[in-house]
């Protein structure tokens, strides 16, 4: 196994192609990657292909099947270390090596324990030239709610929220709607479609009465995410759209100091309940909810808030990002925090974050934002 040298601008394009390639997939692929693959021969592309679908060929088998017999002695491009279990389909490596390919060019290892380092093991005894981390940080990028869920086991959090110019998520009566102007809401689904879950609070469910769907995107979504409610004391009563699974499917999450009387409602109206701890304070433990997620297969979950479930959040050091839609609304000093409960009181006490992107969406602007500390690990990867 060699590493990537910066000046492979060859292999920098062939892999920024297999990206894009599996970005294609990045709904609909989960609980699996979305991976992308390449196969090039004599600096020209004869086969590539993403993971469309959980149960169906992986990248590099439609790459294989595109390329046919000009698969033999070519450069296979993968985002992803490519697997070396039986899963639903064969192993990714068997193909690559009956193929005839001659190296295996690949954007980051797969920390999923039946593969971690194998796939390339089992490539390099086959006299197949490997090479990782070319795009690392990109590929990184591009694969963080995977590689975190199978790192950690929890499903990678996504905390968005609209605020005002000045900060506010909801005016002092509890309204919030809208904040932000249809570009940005549009946005929100956009996200929703990318995460198996969207989690809210219980004080949320009761203010609002969210759907939590999917709406109005390009390509509708085949299953709609899994709609998770947050109510450590069983306060939200399984009425509403929430509860409508025609909608799509619901969880909520719970403590055993939920009434039991509502516990066997919200299992009554078909909605999947699991018990988790109860957190020290308030509500459910946060860290065994993601875990919980993890587990059902969630690689992403967005949540939506409200403030004291975000700051609660935030407090645990759960959050993996932050995407902020500012509305052009002023709601004044008696609005919702952001992040309620309490915060630093110093500078020297305050949370970092790396701005990642910051779009104009009419009025409003949507940013992106990482804990520091996320961005120096993914760059070491
Ligand atoms: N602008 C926006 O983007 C936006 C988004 C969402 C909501 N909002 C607004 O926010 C307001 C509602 O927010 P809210 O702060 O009152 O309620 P919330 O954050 O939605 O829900 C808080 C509740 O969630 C439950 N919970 C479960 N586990 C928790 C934990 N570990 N930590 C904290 N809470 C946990 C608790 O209820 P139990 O004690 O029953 O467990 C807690 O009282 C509404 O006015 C809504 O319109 C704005």
């Amino acid at each position: 196994v060699r590493n990537a040298r910066p000046d492979d601008d060859d292999d920098t394009r062939f892999m920024r192609l297999a990206l894009a390639l599996g970005e294609r997939g990045r709904c609909s692929a989960p609980p699996n990657p979305w991976v992308g693959c390449v196969l090039v021969r004599d600096g020209r592309v004869v086969g590539q292909g993403y993971h469309r679908r959980a149960g169906e060929p992986h990248a590099e088998s439609w790459a294989l099947a595109a390329a046919g017999a000009r698969a033999r002695g070519a450069t296979a491009y993968v985002t992803l270390e490519p697997c070396a279990h039986v899963g639903r389909t064969p192993p990714c490596v068997d193909g690559l090596i009956a193929a005839g390919v001659a190296r295996v060019v690949v954007g980051v290892l797969d920390p999923d324990p039946r593969v971690a380092g194998r796939g390339l093991d089992i490539l390099r005894r086959a006299a197949i030239e490997t090479i990782v981390g070319v795009c690392s940080s990109e590929a990184a990028a591009s694969l963080a709610p995977y590689l975190h869920q199978r790192r950690t086991g929890r499903a990678y959090c996504v905390l968005k929220a609209a605020i005002s110019l000045d900060g506010r998520t909801a005016a002092a009566d509890g309204s919030a709607r809208w904040i932000t102007g249809p570009l940005a809401r549009a946005d929100v689904h956009v996200l929703r479609n990318q995460s198996q879950a969207v989690v809210v609070g219980a004080g949320t469910a009761l203010a609002d009465l969210p759907a939590l769907t999917v709406r109005d995107v390009e390509v509708p979504p085949e299953r709609q995410p899994l709609r998770v409610l947050l109510d450590g004391r069983g306060r939200v009563a399984p009425r509403g759209p929430l509860f409508d699974l025609q909608l799509g499917p619901t969880l909520v999450i719970t403590t055993a100091d939920a009434d039991p009387a509502t516990h066997d409602a919200w299992l009554a109206s078909g909605a999947d309940v699991e018990v988790v701890p109860a957190a020290p304070g308030v509500g459910v433990d946060l860290a065994a909810a993601l875990l919980a997620l993890g587990r059902r297969g969630v690689l992403q979950a967005l949540v939506e808030g409200g403030p004291t479930a975000a700051g609660a959040f935030l407090r645990g050091g759960l959050v993996d990002r932050v995407v902020l839609y500012v509305g052009a609304r002023t709601l004044g000093e008696a609005g919702r925090p952001l992040f309620a409960g309490p915060g630093p009181t110093t500078m020297a006490e305050a949370g970092c974050w790396r701005l990642l992107g910051a779009q104009q969406m009419g009025d409003d602007t949507r940013l992106e934002y990482a804990p520091l500390i996320a961005v120096a690990e993914e760059a070491l990867v």
